[in-house]
């Protein structure tokens, strides 16, 4: 036995289009369902079920067979041609089941005989919509699953973007120091230009040929200071088009920018290899990248209090890779952590100095961005850190 609260459970999300011709019959059969069904829409021969079919859709057809117009049977077929889903009952009388054969072959999906007995037509329809609600609510289910995949995919992309976006200020913030260096020097000339003016203005030295030596310094030092500015900035654009670099200039053009930063603290940086190795990607990445490696360097050396302060790049050729290693005698990175150092905020670095972004950063630089390989290991005494570019012939 099906009881009024078992089926409403699953027909209460339910639409439903009854097609009936016995005004009386469809006005009772109609308050019944009702009770059950989210909506309820009556149509009173097959013309008018059909018509109303194709501008809504219901999740149940309930119809009679024998009508006007247009009959049930007639009506089924043309619908399930439409949609082979689509759910329907047959109401019939006793003499009308010589149909049977052809309402099985339509695909129909229950059959219930009139007049209707209350029980056997409630457990009808429980039949019928247990299988449409629990798909439907599947459906729902996978649309919510689709949606949070959506969701949590732009949400990646975003904190990843967030990433990329602190890593550039961290490198940023790396500049800014380097470039703080690099205008010392011209700053202080021009300082002492203007000092000198002063006093040779005192004793009576300015005179044609001083001024033009005074403009000649002072443009010299400010032309120096307005192209480590342009220098920068084209570090800082980031590549729309991979091209095939020269790895050595790339590494040289970055030491000259960011090399007081390392002479400063007595570390002496050598480059050997094949200066002539080409590889292909972003230049101006894989200067950041060689950045993020050696401040590691740095870092790692301050930290430690290294004596001996070296860092070695070396540069060849290996199968089809362009290859640069960078090597320094910090110490090395230890075992337990090791695989760990390219994970997005790993870093043993207290708040002020670590992000823990730049290794990361790098390998997605160059491993998603260039199609490369980016991996650490240790050597005897120190880390490893080696860049493979597809190479250039
Ligand atoms: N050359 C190195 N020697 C030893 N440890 C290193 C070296 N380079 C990186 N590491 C380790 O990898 C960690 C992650 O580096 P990174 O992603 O650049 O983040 P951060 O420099 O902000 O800590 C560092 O905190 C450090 O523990
Ligand atoms: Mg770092």
């Amino acid at each position: 036995m099906i009881n009024a609260k078992q089926l409403k459970e699953c027909t209460k999300n339910l639409t439903v289009l009854y097609v009936e011709d016995d005004d009386r019959l469809r006005e009772d059969t109609t308050k019944l369902l009702n009770n059950f069904y989210s909506e309820v829409h009556t149509a009173t021969n097959g013309l008018e079920g059909i018509e109303k079919y194709t501008k809504g859709s219901y999740d149940l057809i309930i119809t009679d067979l024998n009508m006007p117009v247009m009959g049930g049977l007639e009506m089924s077929r043309e619908i399930k041609s439409y949609n082979f889903e689509q759910a329907i009952i047959i109401t019939s009388a006793y003499d009308e089941s010589k149909y049977l054969i052809d309402l099985i072959n339509i695909g129909v999906d229950t059959f219930i005989l009139k007049p209707l007995d209350l029980q056997m037509f409630l457990a009808a329809l429980y039949r019928v919509c247990k299988g449409i609600s629990d798909a439907k609510e599947l459906e729902r289910f996978y649309d919510i699953l689709e949606q949070k995949v959506v969701e949590e995919t732009e949400k990646r992309r975003q904190s990843e973007q967030m990433l990329i976006q602190k890593g550039r200020l961290a490198a940023m913030g790396e500049l800014m120091q380097a470039i703080a260096h690099q205008w010392k020097q011209p700053l202080n000339g021009l300082g002492l230009i203007l000092q000198d003016l002063a006093e040779a203005y005192e004793y009576g030295e300015v005179n044609e040929s001083f001024i033009k030596d005074m403009v000649e310094n002072g443009m010299a030092q400010i032309n120096f200071l307005s192209k480590t500015i342009d220098d920068f900035r084209s570090f800082l654009m980031p590549g729309r088009k991979k091209v095939p670099f020269n790895l050595h200039d790339a590494i040289v053009n970055t030491l000259s920018l960011v090399g007081v930063n390392f002479s400063s603290q007595n570390i002496a940086i050598t480059i050997n290899g094949d200066k002539t190795i080409q590889g292909i990607g972003y230049p101006n990445e894989f200067k950041q990248v060689i950045l993020n490696v050696l401040h590691n360097a740095l870092d790692t050396m301050e930290e430690r209090d290294t004596k001996d302060r070296c860092i070695e790049v070396s540069l060849f050729s290996k199968d089809t890779y362009a290859v640069t290693t960078i090597t320094d005698n910090a110490g090395g990175i230890s075992s337990d952590i090791i695989d760990k150092i390219f994970a997005p905020y790993f870093t043993t670095k207290n708040e002020e100095k670590g992000t823990g972004i730049g290794l990361y950063m790098s390998k997605t630089i160059i491993e998603k961005n260039m199609g490369g390989r980016l991996f650490a290991n240790n050597t005897g005494n120190g880390a490893m850190f080696t860049i493979e570019l597809q190479q250039s012939t």
